[in-house]
């Protein structure tokens, strides 16, 4: 099969959503593709809220403000511009949420509501309840679906993204999961929107097909990542049971006012953060908790408590009616009189594709990157509410801007020898009669980068992960798959395994050169902050398949921002 299109949008969640509405508007054509059913990719399952300095909770607060919280607990490695750009064009996004029919919760007075989110000065995260990510699909699927010019594949994974001898992006490569075909697609423009990565851990809040496809991708076409070492470990995910262990557990639950408490009944954030307590920023409440499951102060299943059942019950049905089910329906908890068993999970890539602020567009031509899979917003840490934000921010900035690329630029014949060479690597496991199977691959890097390059790392720990990494890449080649083509789980996991190595391995990589700690960054050997050394940021690329890392000094703040 062979499609042809102006934009390709690679990922449907929020950033890649709006990016084909935007491309859409701005009169290309646009394919919006994705490994899941239109509605049901990542996005859905952001719980606590959007953030945008409406001020209508804190009068006081203003886009400065969210950009001074976000460049603070981003540790001063942001991409400032980034950081501007977000928190300016925040509340716009917010009125077009409402435009597109959001419906957020309200003030007494009708305005929409904000909560207390950690490391921001004011309550600014717009919300509702704790489904926020889910209406917000909602509303911009309809949208999608509204615009006659953009078609979309459902159950598709890209594989390979094609560029011409000018080394301009003109295609891409992907599998059908439905029927296990192959089929290209000729394009002008990409806008990579596939989001982050954290399925490449063990415990994570992420979706299945979270595991790092984009990042594989960019590097492989020749763009550059960057600070692939920060990735947040979000304080509360489940603990219990086994099955549900990792699935998060909204940071609302301390928004709203709940707290954290070890096995002795102590609550333990006074001794890390006095000042701020459970609303501490992410990278500070994990290390906490981890510390005290270390010490011997956690819960028989390696938790901490979350307890909110102090709140009346009215109070909690209406602010976190998500939490009440799962907590129920998982463990047969009611969090309306029982506590929580909570512990840090892998959640959220900071780092990613190195793109330019104003357009999203990556250093290779006709390449552009949105939402999480991009990098350089939120520095070393991102804030929660942040990132719905960011993805709709930026993910209308590369529709724009990919369209306006696409409408200047010419199609161009795909280099068919490329789309033969890709297809001899997907097809390879079926040729093997016995073999081994690509999930056990799978799982011990899952294994390898929670053990060693997790909350904690140090250079034992990163330096035995890239072993492990390299003895499951030597190992690839001897996965079989068997059975038909069309949706065989086994192959979709081999496809998967391939774009994992890369993605683990800059972040290992990465880890490894940062020689300090800084927001989710927490070296044992190097604890401290080294801004003499280290403001900097950690490029990642990728020639002939071999890694090669350099830093580069962070972006100075311009003066009339420094102020802020
Ligand atoms: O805790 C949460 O609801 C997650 C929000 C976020 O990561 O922004």
């Amino acid at each position: 099969m062979e499609y042809k299109t102006d934009v390709l949008v690679v990922g449907t969640g929020g950033a890649g959503m709006r990016a084909a509405i935007e491309s859409a508007d701005e009169e290309a054509s646009v394919m919006l593709v994705g490994k899941t059913l239109l509605g049901k990719a990542h996005t859905v399952m952001a719980e606590g809220g959007i953030n945008a300095a409406l001020g209508n909770v804190d009068p006081k607060d203003n886009w400065q403000t969210h950009f001074s919280d976000t460049i603070k607990e981003g540790q001063f490695i942001n991409n400032w511009r980034m950081v501007e750009i977000m928190a300016k064009e925040a509340p716009g996004i917010l009125l077009e949420l409402e435009n597109y029919g959001a419906l957020f919760d309200r003030t007494e007075k009708g305005k929409i509501i904000q909560r207390a989110f950690g490391g921001h000065t004011y309550k600014r995260t717009c919300h509702i309840a704790d489904r926020t990510g889910l209406e917000i699909m909602q509303v911009m699927m309809s949208e999608v679906r509204r615009r006659k010019t953009i078609q979309h594949l459902e159950e598709v994974i890209i594989t390979k993204l094609l560029t011409d001898s000018k080394n301009k992006i003109n295609g891409a490569v992907g599998i059908s999961i439905r029927t296990g075909k192959l089929f290209t697609i000729q394009c002008k423009a990409i806008i990579l929107a596939t989001g982050g990565n954290a399925r490449i851990y063990k415990r994570t809040t992420n979706a299945w097909e979270t595991v790092g496809d984009g990042y594989a991708l960019a590097l492989d076409a020749g763009a550059e990542l960057i600070d692939m070492e920060m990735v947040q470990f979000h304080p509360t995910g489940m603990v219990y049971p086994e099955t549900a262990a990792g699935i998060l557990v909204t940071e609302s639950v301390r928004g709203e006012g709940g707290i954290l408490l070890n096995s002795k009944g102590e609550r333990f954030m006074k001794k890390y953060d006095a000042e701020r307590m459970e609303l501490s920023t992410r990278d500070v409440v994990s290390r906490a908790i981890f510390n005290e499951i270390e010490k011997g102060r956690g819960t028989k299943n390696g938790g901490v408590w979350l307890d909110i059942s102090h709140e009346p019950r009215k109070f909690i049905e209406r602010k976190l009616p998500k939490m009440i089910d799962k907590f129920r329906d998982f463990a047969d908890v009611d969090i309306t009189k029982e506590k929580m068993e909570v512990a840090p999970t892998a959640h959220y890539a900071m780092g990613g594709i190195r793109v330019d602020p104003e357009t999203c567009r990556s250093k290779i031509k006709g390449l552009f990157a949105a939402g999480e899979i991009a990098g350089g917003v939120h520095g070393a840490n991102r804030l929660g509410g942040n990132s719905l934000i960011d993805i709709l921010v930026f993910g209308k900035r590369s529709g724009k801007h990919a369209a306006a690329y696409a409408k200047q630029s010419e199609f161009s014949q795909l280099v068919v020898t490329l789309v033969e060479n890709e297809k001899i690597r997907l097809f390879a496991p079926f040729k093997k009669k016995t073999g081994i199977k690509a999930i056990r691959l799978k799982q011990k890097l899952q294994e390898t980068m929670w053990n060693n390059v997790g909350i904690i790392r140090n250079a034992k720990t990163l330096d035995k992960s890239l072993k492990d990494i390299e003895q499951v890449k030597e190992r690839v080649s001897d996965v079989s798959v068997t059975g038909v083509e069309k949706y065989n789980h086994a192959w979709i996991q081999y496809i998967e395994l391939a774009a994992m190595l890369p993605t683990c391995k800059s972040i290992a990589m990465a880890a490894l050169m940062r020689k300090e700690s800084r927001g989710a960054h927490y070296r044992t050997d190097f604890p401290e902050k080294d801004d003499k050394r280290w403001k900097q940021n950690i490029i990642v690329k990728a020639k002939n398949g071999k890694l090669s890392l350099s830093k580069i000094p962070v972006q100075e703040i311009p003066r009339e921002l420094r102020g802020v």
